[in-house]
């Protein structure tokens, strides 16, 4: 198991409240980053703080992920996210997510075989596509057969021990990209492909969602370089809204099959998973000549809408993740010689974007949605499964943090305050008597 490091104190803040003064413990995290204790806050002074959107709040101290969002970087485990794309593959970013460090190339080699292990689904979950219509959401369908796939794995449901972590992680990361890919043979009405397991994950994955029985399909290296990128881009980036969601559920001592499921439904929205599938949408209209890019920037500005893909909570300069996936998109178009129109209105949208003051006053830069979306599109990937591959890559992610908080001894539910802003306490009224 990673050991967690401890936090260190650095003073103290000083709040005056009512003529009376409170000290509060300044603690200090490895990159030198500030934050006020208020775990004794209530006890102490009767009040609360008062930050909806959690933007000032840090809910734990975790050792997973670094985002210094004013100097766009990211890092897993202390690796910086571009050493990782230029050398790493998705498992071992995943394993290096999970266990802490990079594996060995022993350690590498049993990881993959307990993945492929572990790639099939039991029979009777594949019933469970049976009774899902043929137009459901596929990430209805994940998050359902994610949650379904715990009651085929009872033992698991507590972990205890090193070993059942091991399993069950190794089961959501093999497991997840079958149950996508047979969503979407499901919607296509096409037989379920297995899994190959002399195939790398990335291949796997793309031979399920795309091979026929008589016609196994071969992706180029370029196209797996891709989708390996786009994997390992998205595997984890600290407490987002669905990773909090996982940690939430967590919290309650739910079991990881269900908090995973959680986190996906957290993802599903526009404004977190959904919004690559929000960029192809409008650069399709722009495409298909419902307004031009400048027409597009401007009725952003006029807020009709917003610029999807562009602007994050957290980076503030930059997404290094957003750079990598342009350069990639680049590559494998060319390499693939799959000409995207889609990606030259993208391009000439953000050059526009970024020379316009409305942008750069708010600090708001493309994300990594605002070129992942081309990627998926030339791996052939429908729009509507977007954030189903989001939630593939960052599996691992929910994976640590889950198991973090399960082994960090500090058994805390979480459950925010409010201000409560609803009527004083007034006498019931009798049913006759109310107007
Ligand atoms: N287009 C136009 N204006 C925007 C955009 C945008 N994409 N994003 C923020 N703004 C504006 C807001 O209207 C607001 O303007 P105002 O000061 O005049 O009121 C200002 O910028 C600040 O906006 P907030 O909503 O407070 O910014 P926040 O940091 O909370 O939002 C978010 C971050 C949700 C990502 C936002 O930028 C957004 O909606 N982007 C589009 C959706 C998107 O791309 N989401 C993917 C995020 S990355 C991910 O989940 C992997």
């Amino acid at each position: 198991m990673v050991k967690k490091d401890r936090m260190k104190t650095d003073g103290k803040a000083t709040l005056t409240l009512n003529g009376q003064t409170y000290e509060l413990p300044v603690i200090v995290g490895t990159e030198n980053e500030h934050a006020i204790d208020i775990t004794n806050l209530r006890n102490e002074t009767g009040y609360i703080t008062f930050d909806p959107g959690f933007a000032n709040t840090g809910s734990c101290s975790s050792n997973v992920t670094f985002v210094d969002g004013e100097k766009g970087i990211l890092r897993y485990r202390g690796y910086p996210i571009e050493d990782l794309a230029a050398h790493g593959t998705f498992i071992e970013t995943a394993y290096l997510l999970i266990f802490g460090e990079l594996p060995t190339r022993t350690e590498r080699q049993e990881f993959r075989h307990l993945l492929d292990e572990q790639e099939l689904l039991h029979e009777d979950l594949r019933h469970h596509f049976e009774g899902f219509p043929s137009n459901g959401h596929p990430m209805a369908i994940l998050s359902a057969v994610i949650n379904a796939l715990g009651c085929y794995h009872p033992d698991l449901l507590r972990i205890n021990t090193e070993e059942d972590f091991l399993r069950a992680a190794a089961k959501i990361i093999s497991k997840v990209r079958t149950i996508a890919a047979w969503s979407f043979r499901k919607a296509q009405g096409l037989p379920f492909m297995y899994p190959d397991p002399k195939l790398t994950y990335c291949r796997n994955f793309l031979h399920m969602m795309h091979s026929l029985p008589h016609r196994p399909f071969e992706p180029t290296d370029a196209q797996v370089r891709a989708l390996t990128l786009f994997f390992l881009l998205h595997a984890d980036h600290e407490q987002n809204c669905s990773c909090s969601t996982v940690r939430m559920v967590q919290s309650t001592e739910a079991n990881m099959f269900a908090s995973v499921s959680a986190g996906i439904c957290a993802l599903w929205g526009r404004l977190h998973g959904g919004a690559n599938a929000g960029v192809i949408a409008m650069l399709e209209k722009i495409h298909e000549g419902n307004f031009s890019v400048q027409e597009c920037v401007e009725r952003v500005k006029k807020k009709e809408f917003r610029l999807m893909g562009f602007g994050h909570r957290i980076y503030k300069s930059f997404d290094p993740r957003a750079k990598i996936l342009r350069e990639a998109a680049n590559d494998m178009l060319k390499s693939t010689g799959y000409n995207d129109p889609l990606l030259d209105i993208a391009l000439e949208l953000a050059e526009t974007a970024l020379n316009d003051e409305y942008f750069t006053e708010r600090k708001l830069y493309p994300n990594v949605d605002f070129y992942s979306g081309i990627i998926l599109r030339a791996l052939g990937i429908p729009v509507n499964m977007f954030p189903v591959m989001f939630a593939i890559g960052r599996m691992p992610g929910w994976i640590a943090h889950w198991n973090e908080a399960n082994t960090d001894g500090i058994v805390k539910i979480h459950r925010p305050r409010q201000i409560y802003t609803g009527r004083a306490p007034r006498k019931y009224v009798p049913l006759d008597l109310r107007k």
